[in-house]
């Protein structure tokens, strides 16, 4: 039996484009299809995989989304949300389509459509793990496999916000998909954040303080910063999620939770520290 075509993908349909030759895509038993034939299976999980050729190894793994789910499920980053959430309502028209990049297991994606009841959603990540997560997150949101660093599978100036949460970034991409009117919202860790943990995996280390700098200097050409929001809260720990938010970090994948259990006292309470920026193109 075919799978169905997802219900929040259908609308999405017209904004779409092959992957290979940036024909219009069409649902084909199970699939979409281009007229050229070039053709991309919807999982049974939802999600449709327009990745070709060799396949990304930069998404997250499996231990990884279960730490992230379990940690963002709890509601540790809630206010971090809440500020995506106003940045993105901000401007966003009635009939919003966001697109989010690195979306993870689709928590930002949900809790934005969330906000805007009549917007339709987009999450796109090179893991099939967090896809999974991400095409059940919310009935107005779909997912597709995708590499941030590839041009989109999506047409010129479709997007009225693009959503950037701790995720790699392509400014000429997020560009290129944004309508003129639309917003980039861009978030990212400052060096305080989770600075109790720095040093317990390989990846938690100060961020570069250089890395605003260079923030602003791959955005500037493109963007214009409208508004920033600094988020930055004590958030106390329960049971394991120092754990989860250590097994969520990126070099994670290398380290086992039983091997982080046993590296030493678990913080019982972090400092979350953030910077939301939303911008318009340029
Ligand atoms: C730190 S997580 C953030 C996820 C989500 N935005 C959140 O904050 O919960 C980074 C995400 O980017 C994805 N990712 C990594 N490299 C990618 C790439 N080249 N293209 C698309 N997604 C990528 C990972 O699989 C992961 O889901
Ligand atoms: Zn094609």
């Amino acid at each position: 039996m075919p799978v169905p075509l997802p219900p929040a993908l259908e609308p999405l349909l017209d904004l779409l484009r092959c992957p290979t030759c940036r024909a219009r895509l069409h649902p084909a038993d199970g699939a979409l299809r281009c007229p050229a034939g070039h053709t991309f299976d919807i999982a049974r999980r939802g999600y449709v995989g327009l990745l070709t050729g060799n396949r990304a190894t930069s998404g997250d793994d499996a231990a990884m989304v279960r730490a992230r789910d379990r940690f963002l499920s709890a509601g540790g980053y809630g206010p971090l949300l809440g500020a995506v959430a106003r940045l993105a309502a901000r401007t966003a028209p009635e009939r919003a389509v966001v697109v989010d990049v690195g979306c993870g297991t689709g928590y930002y994606l949900a809790g934005v459509l969330d906000r805007l009841p009549d917007a339709r959603g987009l999450g796109l990540d090179t893991s099939v793990r967090a896809l999974r997560a991400a095409a059940g997150a919310h009935d107005r949101a779909a997912a597709a496999a995708w590499d941030v660093f590839r041009p989109f599978p999506l047409a010129d100036g479709v997007a009225d916000l693009v959503l950037d949460v701790f995720a790699p970034r392509n400014p000429a991409e997020f560009h290129r998909v944004l309508r003129p009117s639309g917003r980039l919202v861009v978030v990212r860790p400052t060096g305080r954040h989770l600075h109790e943990l720095h040093g317990r995996v390989p990846s938690m280390v100060t961020v570069d303080p250089a890395k605003e700098q260079r923030l602003r200097r791959t955005l500037g050409p493109r963007f214009r910063a409208v508004a920033t929001e600094r988020i930055e809260y004590p958030m106390p720990l329960a049971g394991t999620e120092a754990l989860d938010l250590m097994g969520m970090s990126p070099s994670a994948r290398h380290v086992s939770r039983a091997d982080l259990a046993e590296s030493g006292p678990l913080a019982d309470r972090v400092t979350v520290s953030v910077l939301a920026t939303s911008y318009r193109p340029r």
